[in-house]
């Protein structure tokens, strides 16, 4: 025994001590941390800009809103993981910048239902309609719930322009511009009758038409639809994906 000890006895004054314990402990973890800290302040950016993404619009992130209203993220996740049966299932796995402009983010902790973040184009607005006034009518086993009563509620949103300025404020690009049309952009992408010239050229593959098969209105049904069926399809991310690994490889 006291063989053994004599390379350890400067361990021991450190473990029958409380305070040099505890000062060497905090030395410790403070590299621990240091070492995972420090490069962040030496990257430019920790989200790799991808070709594509943009703004929602003001009807996509109002249905955005009522998606967290209505709790849709506590049984639906926005976030595909790099897994081959998550990729086979729902496509190619989420994009950092896929989630850039989400205040806040939906990617959710719970899979009850199916993962959302490439939904959009999947179905057609008339399946998602039936779908949501009685889920059971098309997959007889569903256990969500029915949420036909947004195809009757008029689409209230208080001050659409409000709504982008705060979104601006947390970094979000929207132009005075954009906030100057928001209350226009909301009604038109609803209603192909209203022409909006530049919609098109400020939000690209905004999808305009009359989602919930009621042109007299807009409803809040027609706000989801918008956002749900605009999920996945701003950013091409086979060659987003490529580029970014190239841009690995090389060093950038
Ligand atoms: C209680 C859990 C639950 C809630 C809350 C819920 N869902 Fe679902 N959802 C499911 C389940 C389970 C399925 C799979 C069966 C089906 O298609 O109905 C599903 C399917 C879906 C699908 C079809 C996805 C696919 O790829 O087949 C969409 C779209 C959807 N939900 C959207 C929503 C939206 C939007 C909301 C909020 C308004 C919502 N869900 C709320 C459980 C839920």
């Amino acid at each position: 025994m006291s063989d053994n000890s004599a390379p350890f006895s400067r361990h021991k004054k450190l473990e029958r001590n409380v305070t040099l314990l505890a000062v060497a402990t905090l030395i410790t973890v403070a590299i621990g941390g240091l070492v995972q800290i420090t490069p962040l302040f030496y990257l430019d950016n920790t989200i790799e800009k991808v070709e594509g993404m943009r703004p929602y619009t003001p009807l996509e992130q109002a249905g955005r809103d009522i998606y967290i209203r209505e709790g849709c993220y506590t049984c639906h996740s926005q976030m595909i993981r790099p897994f081959r049966d998550e990729v086979e299932r729902y496509g190619h796995y989420s994009l950092a910048a896929e989630s850039m402009y989400d205040h806040p983010f939906q990617w959710g902790s719970k899979r009850t239902g199916p993962d959302l973040a490439r939904v959009g184009g999947r179905y057609s607005d008339e399946w998602h309609v039936q779908h949501f006034k009685d889920p059971q009518s098309l997959v007889p086993e569903s256990i969500m719930p029915q949420y036909g009563f947004l195809a009757e509620t008029d689409l209230k949103i208080a001050d659409p322009a409000a709504m982008l300025t705060a979104l601006s404020r947390v970094g979000v690009p929207y132009t005075d511009h954009d906030i100057e049309m928001a209350q226009a952009d909301l009604i038109a992408q609803a209603d192909p009758d209203v022409f909006e010239e530049d919609l098109l050229d400020r939000y690209p593959k905004a999808q305009i038409r009359d989602f919930d098969g009621d042109p007299s209105r807009v409803t809040e049904m027609d706000a989801l639809l918008a956002y749900l069926q605009m999920l996945g399809t701003l950013v091409d991310v086979n060659s987003a994906a490529a580029q970014q690994e190239l841009a690995e490889e090389t060093g950038r």
